[in-house]
């Protein structure tokens, strides 16, 4: 039996093509391995209305971690409209799957490091490290809505809440309601997560960043939260920063910051623009994890317009994977696998479009296992 069962769960589009190439990587490493393929995506979507079958997610409870590559998803009506004939008028609504994989399987921390390794054309700065810590599972991402938005409801959060009065002469199918849901133990277990990241790694400082000045009862929590939780870090200081001018500081001083947590929506915001800090989605590695299970996804998507070309970049993948093994505690094959990236991106010989070049995802992935 092999030492770790792993659900190999490609996707769509460039999904299945960087995840090809994180295969050759992995084997060229001997990881000792079962990968066991798990249906995931628009096709299940299509023909089965669900695009992640319970099948899926029963053979992810008997796994150590998943690895996924992309998956394909459209608004609701476009999305209904594709389903088969037999499946139409059934009232199916399309729901993303990694999204209720994170729900579902409780993986709240959603890390996203981005580096700026050396020789790489598309760095903004050379001197870039930063690692984004986004809370996964609640935040303006709950899936708490409403619209239309029911009579009783607005009752009660009239009656809660008088603000509310400003919309009363707003039709019901006019409005639209987000719920922006944090809890106590959602904001703790992502913070500490940050400063425990920043402790064993050397960083000196953790950012939090929210909008508590508007967002006075929900930021307000993430940072009486923050405010509690460093004082069992002494070594490491929280800086709070609001998320707009973050965005403005991140572009003039990237390399003032270093761990960086926030809730889901902001974190969302800001870890794509970290990404493009250092090269943009063919850099772009995450992790959703969660106390008992991990969930390995480069953060890029199906990208349809170049499926089945083999052109995209693979780097987002293998980086991908390196998060796995660190996170499987496979430290020293971890570290092989950053310095192979790092050396193939140095070297600068084999290259994919987005970096100027004319290779493939398969020659880049080679290139990367051959310095293994
Ligand atoms: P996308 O990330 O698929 O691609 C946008 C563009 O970024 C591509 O056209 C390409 O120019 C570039 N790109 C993406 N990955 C790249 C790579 N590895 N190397 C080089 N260039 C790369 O985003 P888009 O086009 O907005 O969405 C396409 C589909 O993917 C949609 O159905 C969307 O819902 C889905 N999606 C899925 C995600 C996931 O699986 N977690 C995340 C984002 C989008
Ligand atoms: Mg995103």
């Amino acid at each position: 039996m092999s030492k770790y069962r792993i659900a190999w769960m490609p996707g769509d589009g460039i999904g299945v093509e960087v995840m090809e190439a994180a295969r050759l990587v992995l084997d060229k490493l001997g990881l000792d391995a079962e990968y066991i393929p798990a249906d995931i995506g628009w096709e299940f979507w299509r023909t089965e209305g669900e695009s992640l079958p319970q099948r899926t997610i029963e053979l992810l409870k008997t796994c150590t971690c998943g690895l996924f590559g992309a998956i394909t998803s459209k608004p609701k009506e476009e999305a209904a409209k594709e389903l088969i004939p037999e499946l139409q008028d059934k009232g199916l609504t399309y729901r993303s799957p990694i999204v209720r994989l994170r729900q579902m399987f409780e993986l709240y921390c959603n890390l996203r490091p981005c580096r700026a390794y050396p020789g790489n054309p598309l760095n903004y700065r050379d001197d870039i490290d930063l690692v984004v810590f986004r809370e996964n599972t609640e935040g303006l991402y709950s899936g708490v809505e409403f619209h239309p938005l029911d009579d009783k409801l607005r009752e009660t959060l009239t009656e809660f809440n008088p603000t509310m009065n400003r919309f009363k002469d707003v039709p019901a199918d006019e409005i639209a309601v987000s719920l922006r849901v944090i809890t106590r133990r959602g904001a703790e277990r992502i913070i500490r997560k940050a400063f425990e990241y920043a402790k064993q790694h050397g960083y000196p400082t953790v950012t939090l960043v929210e909008k508590p000045n508007v967002l006075r009862e929900t930021s307000g929590l993430m940072r009486r939260v923050a405010q509690e939780v460093a004082q069992d870090f002494s070594e490491i200081e929280l800086w709070e920063t609001n998320i707009d001018a973050q965005m403005m500081w991140l572009l003039k001083d990237p390399d003032n910051y270093g761990v960086i947590v926030t809730s889901n929506m902001f974190g969302d915001i800001v870890s794509d623009l970290c990404a493009q800090l250092v090269g943009g989605l063919g850099f772009a590695a995450s992790g959703n994890i969660g106390d008992d299970i991990a969930v390995f996804e480069p953060t890029h998507g199906s990208a349809p317009k170049y499926a089945g070309q083999y052109k995209v970049n693979p780097h987002a993948m293998l980086l991908t994977s390196r998060m796995m093994l660190e996170w499987l505690g496979e430290t020293d094959m971890a570290q092989a696998l950053e310095k192979s990236i790092a050396g193939v991106i140095a070297e600068g010989k084999v290259r994919t479009y987005d970096m100027g070049g004319d290779d493939s995802t398969m020659d880049v992935a080679k290139a990367v296992a051959e310095k293994l």
